[in-house]
């Protein structure tokens, strides 16, 4: 089977195409730079934006898989969850495709593609997902922080996710704070390399708790707190390197805490985590030290697969649509708040 794939639910405007499990290509356009200017993602430009993008992506996915619009056995996108301009006019306008085509159409959970990331490059490189699960899944982003038990394929529960901002939240406005553009994830990370990561002692929110949600806005509190109590700290270089290593030392802690501590209660032999803080070397090096000795297997996602890209809606629709006897609807509608328990098996 050889599908195209969108995704569009957020500032990324990204199509793939995939044939039996492989990613032939995957094109992401992102908006960072358009958005950056206002310090967070503006839905109307984000849709405005994608609908400018959708059919020069989706050319460059076919030209680079060397695919031909009438080779393509089916089209998918991203239903939900999302913002609903973002997430409309990729959806619709997939839907359109497909109806031209006079092919299937499947709508998929974006949370669920996800899931799916870890599996689509690295080592080994065609995914057997059945051998590594059932597993328990961090899913970490700007838009999300959950934990999901992958119990089978599509059959999954979520654990528990951030009661207020996510992670790559935290990430940014800590950045806005020290005066980092956005988004500011990928600069702390680079200021902390170097810094000292027990320098300040910031709050690990909600690490000994017994659930598996996360809460992390009264960590960037703290911050802002600290910075008002300490001004100076803002023009000394050296201070500033401390300042993100223990921050990002903070959110990173609670995420390796209560990943490991899901995985050990429910007895799962693998750990997997994707979304765009899984690019951070901390996270990823303090991952592996906590798996290894725990007899854990770990599958992080690629880094150029940890942000929102359309193979994962691909390499996911794909094996929908392998299972599903009746034809999709083309009058399906986007679902923006779409929660990952509410997508059918
Ligand atoms: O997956 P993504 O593109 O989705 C959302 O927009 O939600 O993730 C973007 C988020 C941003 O918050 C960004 O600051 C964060 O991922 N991020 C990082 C790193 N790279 C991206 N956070 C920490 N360290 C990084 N290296
Ligand atoms: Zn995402």
């Amino acid at each position: 089977m050889t599908l195209l794939a969108f995704e569009t639910s957020c500032d990324e405007t990204s199509a793939a195409v995939i044939r039996n499990g492989r990613t032939l290509s995957s094109v992401v356009s992102s908006q960072i730079n358009l958005h950056a200017e206002y310090g967070g993602v503006v839905p109307e430009l984000a849709a405005r934006e994608h609908l400018r993008n959708l059919i020069p992506v989706a050319q460059a996915a076919l030209q680079e898989a060397s695919v031909a619009p009438e080779q393509i056995d089916a089209v998918a996108a991203t239903r939900g969850p999302g913002l609903p301009s973002a997430l409309m006019s990729g959806f619709k306008a997939a839907q359109a495709m497909a109806f031209a085509l006079r092919k299937p159409f499947v709508g998929v959970h974006h949370h669920e593609a996800h899931l799916y990331s870890p599996w689509i490059s690295g080592d080994p490189p065609a995914a057997d997902f059945a051998a590594f699960q059932p597993n328990v899944s961090l899913i970490v982003s700007g838009g999300h922080t959950m934990l999901v038990h992958v119990q089978a394929e599509l059959h999954h529960r979520l654990l528990g996710s951030t009661l207020d901002d996510a992670a790559g939240e935290c990430f940014d406005k800590v950045g806005k704070l020290i005066g980092l553009p956005y988004p500011a994830g990928p600069e702390i990370d680079r200021l902390a390399e170097p810094g000292n990561p027990t320098a300040f002692d910031f709050p690990r929110p909600m690490i000994h708790d017994p659930n598996d949600d996360f809460s992390f806005s009264g960590l960037k509190t703290s911050v802002r707190y600290f910075l008002r109590d300490h001004p100076a700290l803002l023009d000394d270089a050296h201070r500033l390197r401390d300042l993100c290593a223990s921050v990002q030392a903070a959110i990173v802690d609670v995420l390796v805490a209560k990943t490991l501590k899901a995985a050990a209660r429910l007895r799962v032999p693998c750990v997997t985590a994707s979304g765009g803080v899984t690019c951070n070397r901390l996270l990823r090096r303090q991952l592996a030290a906590a798996c290894q000795p725990a007899g854990l297997t770990l599958r992080l996602a690629g880094k150029d697969l940890c942000t929102d890209n359309a193979a994962m809606i691909g390499i996911l629709a794909e094996r929908r649509l392998l299972r599903r006897a009746e034809g999709p609807s083309l009058t399906e509608e986007i679902l923006p708040n779409w929660s990952l328990d509410e997508v059918p098996a």
